[in-house]
């Protein structure tokens, strides 16, 4: 098992300047810029002790005199695929937190006027990135992307790249100690070299304006605070083009008019070739123009109210057991939901890679998104505050050109308290001071039966900050019927749209049993249970959408029944083998008949 020497044939040269080489956030669309992808298999050593910083074993050492030894080696040991998660490729790292080493040599070849970065679509959970035995950066959270420019310390041939990945539950980690999904380490999506021009295009805004149908608003701004460099923006199939000058930050600010704009839809999902370029740099890519807004308690999708016809699922490809990170993945999960009648996923619970959302919006979903703020964080923590305004902004800057994204999610089933509201407050301020055109939600699990009213209602002070309130809610399965569905009449966040964010149950694909009996796991309780909840939901006035817990059985350490469950969360319409069960059928006749 040689380490494979990588030769990249790539263009860079020094510069002036030192440029930081800690972990930052993404320049603007990577897939649409020079890279040579990483990927590959790569040497491993796994440091349940965490012995290998302590031992620098980054420095990759070999015996050199008579007298010396070391106990290591990274070459001619384990290997792991780059990207997967480590889980589900050796029996023996099925449950494993704790550290992982992968490393890869890679050679480049320099030339004046560039600049090299290492690019990471996402290493779960936290990690060292170690280049030529030289601590260079890390990062915390296991499903954002960072680069790390990389110009000054790369050298000419025989680059030895080490990455310290550590997936261990923390108190203070996002998310937290439980979650009801697998704890998948590793490096879990696609690593690049990406060269660019000494000064770049790091970052473009270009959607179309909240509220108007023929204002397209665009910003970029270069990688050097630089006054009158030459940019120009065009979109050739509306006749669309502006050249300008920037101004001292770098950065351009502009607006197109045009009569001539074809809207994306969910039925139509169109999409615009857009081309940014400067002196030396360019990037082009897709971009679509809708509007999305809330009025009374619906929302409009290019003026028409949308029912959100959603699913959600988790970025998974069960019968792989591990996690999803190909285009061919992202194609599986969607089809899927597509064949189910959905237009919206709800991307669970934090954000999915961009071959999914950029394959979403080519086949017209809109999306919500969401960083893992499930359950019990820890509110209080001024650190893990920051870490989760980090992933917010790492997610936002992402995908703000997403036309498809309509829903920046910043929770999920938070209990009501001052550091929790302050909290996610923070989290909405953070999405807005990039993006402000998008919904703001969060899925809220307080909804009760008031027995005296005989209604359904939800105390949360938190709902005042939300666009559209969404709510999970389990009748028939954690919840006994306190009234007849028929009779379940819903008065929640009147005034705004309200979306039922999870509903639903379990059961093992192929079991029959008593329709009647929840702990039967059958199909056909299952199926009771999904006929009852969308016999509820004729009575929720403001009912804007629903999205079923879950589209794919997946995986969770605590799923614990040795028969119906094995580590399963079994809530799936489609079982962990793609048999799609008796409820999946009643899902789609219900969205089917939604227009
Ligand atoms: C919660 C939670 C999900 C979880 C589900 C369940 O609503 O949001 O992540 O999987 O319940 O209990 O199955």
């Amino acid at each position: 098992m040689k380490l494979k020497t990588f030769c990249l044939v790539l263009s860079l040269s020094f510069s002036l300047i030192f440029a930081d080489a800690n972990a930052q956030h993404t320049m603007t669309n990577v897939y649409g810029r020079n890279v040579q992808s990483l990927n590959g298999k790569w040497d491993a050593i796994i440091d349940l002790y965490d012995q290998g910083r302590k031992n620098k074993i980054f420095l990759n050492k070999k015996p050199e005199g008579k007298t010396d030894f070391y106990e290591y080696a990274f070459e001619n040991g384990y290997l792991l695929n780059v990207p997967s998660d480590w889980n589900s490729q050796m029996p023996e790292l099925k449950y494993y937190e704790g550290t992982i080493w992968y490393a890869r040599r890679f050679d480049v070849t320099k030339e004046r006027g560039k600049r090299l970065f290492l690019y990471f679509g996402a290493v779960s959970y936290r990690c060292r990135i170690y280049l030529n035995g030289k601590e260079i950066a890390e990062h915390e959270g296991g499903f954002t992307p960072f680069q790390l420019d990389i110009t000054n310390t790369v050298k000419d041939k025989d680059n030895f790249l080490a990455v310290e990945v550590n997936n261990t539950r923390r108190v203070d980690a996002i998310p937290a100690m439980a979650f009801d999904w697998w704890n998948y380490g590793g490096i879990t999506r696609d690593v690049f070299l990406l060269s660019t021009p000494e000064t770049y295009i790091d970052d473009y805004f270009i959607q179309l304006d909240k509220y108007k149908t023929d204002k397209i608003n665009a910003s970029v701004k270069l990688s050097e605070k630089k006054a009158n460099a030459v940019v120009t923006i065009e979109i050739p199939e509306l006749q669309l083009k502006q050249t300008l000058k920037t101004d001292g930050n770098g950065e351009v600010k502009t607006s197109f008019a045009t009569k001539k704009l074809k809207r994306w839809s969910t039925t139509s999902p169109t999409l615009y070739k857009v081309r940014v370029s400067s002196e030396n740099d360019q990037v082009e890519e897709q971009i679509g123009f809708r509007n999305i807004w809330v009025k009374g308690e619906k929302v409009y999708l290019n003026d028409k109210a949308i029912f959100m016809k959603s699913i959600s699922f988790h970025e998974e490809i069960p019968q792989r057991k591990g996690r999803a990170f190909s285009e061919a993945d992202a194609v599986v999960l969607l089809t899927e939901a597509k064949a189910l009648g959905c237009n919206m996923i709800r991307l669970a619970h934090y954000p999915q890679n961009e071959y999914i959302v950029r394959m979403a919006e080519k086949m017209g979903f809109l999306l919500w998104e969401e960083i893992p703020i499930w359950q019990g964080i820890d509110f209080k923590n001024e650190v893990t505050r920051e870490k989760a305004g980090k992933m917010m902004r790492e997610m936002v800057l992402r995908d703000k050109n997403r036309c498809a994204l309509a829903f920046w999610g910043v929770a999920n089933e938070t209990q009501p308290s001052e550091p929790r509201n302050s909290f996610l407050k923070y989290l909405i301020e953070t999405c807005k001071t990039i993006d402000t055109t998008r919904l703001i939600t969060a899925a809220c699990d307080l909804v009760r039966f008031d027995n005296k009213r005989q209604v359904f209602t939800m105390d949360d002070p938190f709902m005042k900050e939300l666009d559209v309130v969404a709510v999970n809610k389990y009748m028939g399965w954690y919840h006994p019927w306190p009234v007849t569905p028929d009779k379940a009449i819903w008065e929640v966040a009147r005034g705004k749209p309200l979306i039922v964010s999870e509903f639903g149950g379990e059961a093992l694909y192929g079991k029959t049993g008593d329709a009647d009996l929840v702990s039967s796991w059958s199909e056909d309780y299952q199926a009771t249970l999904y006929r009852d909840n969308l016999e509820m939901f004729k009575h929720i006035p403001n009912l804007s959408g629903t999205s079923p817990w879950v589209l794919f059985d997946f995986r969770s350490p605590f799923r614990f029944h040795p028969t119906n469950q094995e580590d399963w969360n079994r809530k799936g319409l489609v079982s962990d083998q793609g048999y799609r069960k008796k409820a999946w059928y009643l899902m789609k006749e219900y969205y089917d008949s939604k227009h």
